[in-house]
């Protein structure tokens, strides 16, 4: 019997001003173990939202597996599979991003790790369109990841130490395709301009560590203001967060979730934004977390992984 267990940050994409392309990983974890066993599929999901997650070939770990099998051209019986949630699902923090890295990077271990984490994340693609979770999901930290034609060009880098996150979390779930469905076809060209400046200030200000540049950097005119329809109260949130001290503060992916970027104080704020949320009828649950710096790890291995199949 072989078991392989990795864990898989939590992420935040959009991050400011950076549509579907910058993000943070962040230091909460959902866990996935996968054993090859004898033949069928169990599949096993604990914790936060489990009972809404597809226990059979819809779901998301085995189909990533399968994927990965596909590419390196390995058949097997069966499959056990165990999910441990502890990123609420459907709030914008990359939930389903860590089901696919998850079941992805097990079964590359499983079957012989012929595949690189850059290989994965191009492959992840066949899932999920947008990489902006997947890739701090895999390689942790702040990432600048973009689709170029039929491959993703990604860049990791180092956070600034000692930076922080603050999040309030609705307690009610959105969909991806709902959130996108908001958006228009077309912007116009003072706010693409907008956004083009914002996001290059607030990748300079991560690579050089100047916090200072954050309030203006974390500005968006892309999906904020076509996205507050389905996030009531977000702009009162987002002041709510500088207010209370944050560096700059987003909506976290596609919502509902908003992030702020703290060096202290984290609590204080993640609580005026919960209470700015409930001003506007929406209960939200205050969440600090630290950047996570290393993204998917693995972390139990038992038996021999098996490259032949
Ligand atoms: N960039 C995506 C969106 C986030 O905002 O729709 C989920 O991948």
């Amino acid at each position: 019997m072989v078991r392989v267990r990795v864990q898989v940050p939590a992420t935040t994409a959009n991050l400011g001003p950076g549509f579907d392309c910058l993000s943070l990983a962040l230091g909460l974890y959902n866990e996935v173990t996968i054993e090859s066993v004898e033949g069928g599929l169990e599949v096993v999901v604990e914790g936060t939202g489990s009972p809404s997650i597809p226990k059979d070939e819809r779901n998301m770990v085995y189909r990533a597996a399968r994927l990965v099998m596909a590419r390196l051209g390995v058949s097997v019986g069966g499959f056990k599979i165990r999910v441990l949630c502890r990123i609420p699902p459907a709030r914008g923090l990359g939930s389903s991003a860590t089901a696919i890295v998850g079941g992805m990077l097990a079964a590359n271990v499983l079957y012989g790790q012929e595949l690189t984490r850059h290989e994965i994340l191009e492959l992840a693609g066949q899932l999920e369109p947008h990489p902006d979770n997947l890739a701090p999901a895999l390689f942790g930290g702040f990432t600048v990841a973009v689709r170029t034609g039929d491959s993703v060009d990604c860049v990791c880098l180092k956070p600034p130490p000692g930076l922080r996150v603050a999040a309030a979390v609705p307690r009610y779930e959105l969909s991806t395709d709902d959130a996108r469905a908001v958006l228009p076809a077309t912007v116009s060209h003072a706010d693409a301009v907008f956004n083009v400046g914002r996001t290059a200030l607030l990748v300079a200000g991560m690579a050089a560590d100047k916090d200072k540049l954050f309030k203006a950097a974390m500005k968006d005119r892309l999906h904020h203001p076509y996205r507050a329809v389905l996030v009531p109260g977000l702009e009162e949130v987002l002041d709510a967060a500088t207010e209370a001290g944050a560096l700059g503060a987003c909506l976290s992916g596609a919502g509902p979730t908003v992030v702020a970027l703290c060096r202290e104080n984290e609590q204080t704020i993640a609580e005026a934004m919960c209470r700015a949320f409930r001003e506007n009828r929406i209960e939200a649950d205050p969440l600090v977390l630290d950047v996570d710096r290393s993204g998917a790890t693995l972390v139990e291995e038992t038996g021999e992984s098996d490259a032949s199949g």
